[in-house]
């Protein structure tokens, strides 16, 4: 939105609301107060209303041919000589990582954490980055990804003898920007240098009735939401990011989602497998194998990539399969993003006009006409957001990188209270039964209470690892798996251990970090 530096006179300000068709929004000005009303002022005064009626119709517009067209005959699958495929390319892992490591080494790479929604559904009051899972550490996931930045940047100093960091963008959003910088600031940065973390903030667009009447939350204070995690594209030119990384020689950079406790921050192998490829853009993925599973999938529409939702095309297309038994359209997207800058500067400069927003329709809290605020129970009206994903379109050389969801994706999205999926119990089984998995690739074993080994049962893993039952360790019929926490300062994805675990045998809970290895028996969590 364009930035006005004076405050309107009231009299100017109506006959710009009138023109835009908002005269509404000050219907309640008497009876507010005087500091509601300079603030009330303030906010329109930043707002464009030609600009937003512009995007309100546009998205409307896109939205309405989204739903009524399937793009089933238009889609093609990812080509395999496109695709890097953690359990396809063993063979090629190593060197991947090799480049990737030596790009860190060399200062190349970046991170960028989408950290500006709203988390609603997980409904809790602070940014999703301070949330604690209920890991036997307690860290939250802000410092579980500090500590796996941390660790990359000693195994790069280790592996080539250069000191090295990697700078930590980090976009928020009007709601999470002071939060989120206090948090870190409370705590040290996690160890991080604080000039290489580096908070900027997103732009913010009203909430809008299906006429396109923006909303009124309060008498004098207007519905206002972050514009989508795609927002990222116009905040990075408007903050001057992109200046920050060309002034550090960025070359590429890792885009991520702040709810996956999984994440591997900066994953150097597939950062090396991008550069190898000569990709300017690189998205990973992991397999969809249940047909109605409502996640987007990575594949090409009319030739160009793109993310084409599950409701987006028919039942019998989400059902097609390849020779290789595999879905056709498996290509799960995770919001995880490899660019190299020359591609993020064009977006920038160049396509981020051209992306529309997407319309989601909610149940947005309004001011009636009586002053009443009223809770809806059915959508009353839209939340315009650009995301992500929408720029692979304007890619030259595009990858995909296939991973393993049980290492690499366990989204935190729900309060542990709804439907049992993607929540801060869910979270935390995953990391746990993970680094239960390194433990046992490293060597070592797990004993029950009465000294009894606990089994794992193997199953034909990828690398030719054991994959164990994570929910066999049952406690008063409930399902639980080994309770197990390895800190990202001691490995980073399950290297390093063999040292510590190989022909051990531990009782949980086991906590293993960079002052030893703990069994939290009696503290049991
Ligand atoms: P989601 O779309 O899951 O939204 O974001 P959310 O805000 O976390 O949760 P709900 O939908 O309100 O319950 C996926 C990722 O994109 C970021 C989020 O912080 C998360 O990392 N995001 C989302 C932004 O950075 N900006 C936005 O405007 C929206």
């Amino acid at each position: 939105m364009k930035m006005y530096n004076r405050k309107l006179e009231r009299g100017e300000l109506e006959g710009r609301l009138s023109k835009a068709g908002q005269s509404h929004l000050l219907q309640f000005w008497d009876e507010i107060s005087g500091q509601e009303q300079e603030e009330l002022m303030l906010d329109l005064a930043d707002m464009d209303f030609k600009e937003v009626g512009s995007f309100f119709q546009k998205a409307m517009e896109t939205s309405d041919s989204i739903r009524q067209e399937k793009v089933d005959s238009r889609m093609g699958p990812v080509p395999r000589e496109v695709l890097g495929s953690v359990t396809r390319d063993r063979e090629c892992l190593r060197d991947w990582e090799k480049e990737g490591l030596r790009c860190i080494a060399q200062n190349k790479v970046a991170v960028l954490l989408l950290a500006g929604g709203q988390g609603t559904r997980l409904g809790v009051s602070y940014p999703k980055g301070m949330y604690d899972v209920g890991l036997p550490s307690h860290k939250t996931l802000f410092q579980i990804q500090a500590e796996r930045i941390l660790k990359l940047e000693r195994l790069a100093k280790q592996q080539y003898n250069a000191k090295c960091c990697i700078p930590w963008y980090i976009m928020t959003s009007g709601r999470t920007m002071e939060s989120t910088e206090e948090f870190f600031s409370r705590h040290n940065f996690f160890g991080l240098d604080k000039d290489n973390v580096i908070f900027f903030q997103q732009g913010m667009l009203p909430a809008m009735d299906f006429s396109g009447k923006i909303i009124l939350e309060d008498k004098g204070k207007l519905s206002m939401a972050p514009d989508g995690n795609g927002g990222l594209y116009r905040a990075l030119g408007t903050q001057k990011i992109i200046d920050d990384m060309e002034k550090r020689g960025i070359s590429y950079i890792h885009v991520y989602c702040v709810d996956n406790i999984l994440v591997k921050v900066a994953d150097p192998t597939f950062i090396g497998f991008c550069v190898l490829k000569g990709a300017d853009c690189g998205a990973k993925v992991v397999e969809k194998t249940n047909p109605t599973e409502a996640v987007g999938v990575v594949c090409k529409v009319d030739g160009c990539y793109q993310v084409v939702e599950y409701s987006e095309i028919t039942l019998e297309t989400a059902q097609r399969r390849s020779p290789d038994g595999r879905l056709m359209f498996n290509a799960g997207n995770v919001a995880n993003h490899f660019f190299s800058l020359p591609f993020l500067r064009d977006i920038v400069n160049i396509h981020e006009p051209k992306l529309h927003h997407h319309v989601a329709q909610k149940k947005i809290p309004y001011v009636d006409t009586q002053g009443q605020i009223i809770k809806p129970d059915k959508p009353n009206g839209i939340k315009m957001e650009k995301f992500v994903f929408d720029i692979f379109q304007f890619a030259k050389t595009f990858v995909v990188y296939e991973v393993l969801r049980e290492d690499e994706f366990s989204p935190l999205k729900n309060a542990d209270s709804q439907d049992g999926k993607d929540n801060p119990t869910t979270a935390r089984h995953a990391l746990m039964s993970l680094h239960h998995r390194w433990v046992l690739n490293a060597g070592g074993h797990f004993i029950d209470e009465n000294g009894t080994r606990v089994p794992a049962i193997p199953r034909s893993g990828p690398a030719g690892s054991v994959t164990p039952d994570a929910t066999r360790n049952l406690k008063d019929g409930t399902d639980l798996p080994i309770k197990c926490e390895i800190s990202p300062l001691v490995s980073y994805g399950g290297e390093g251990l063999d040292v510590l675990v190989r022909g051990r045998e531990f009782r949980p809970t086991l906590v293993i970090d960079e002052t030893g290895i703990h069994e939290l028996v009696k503290n049991g969590l």
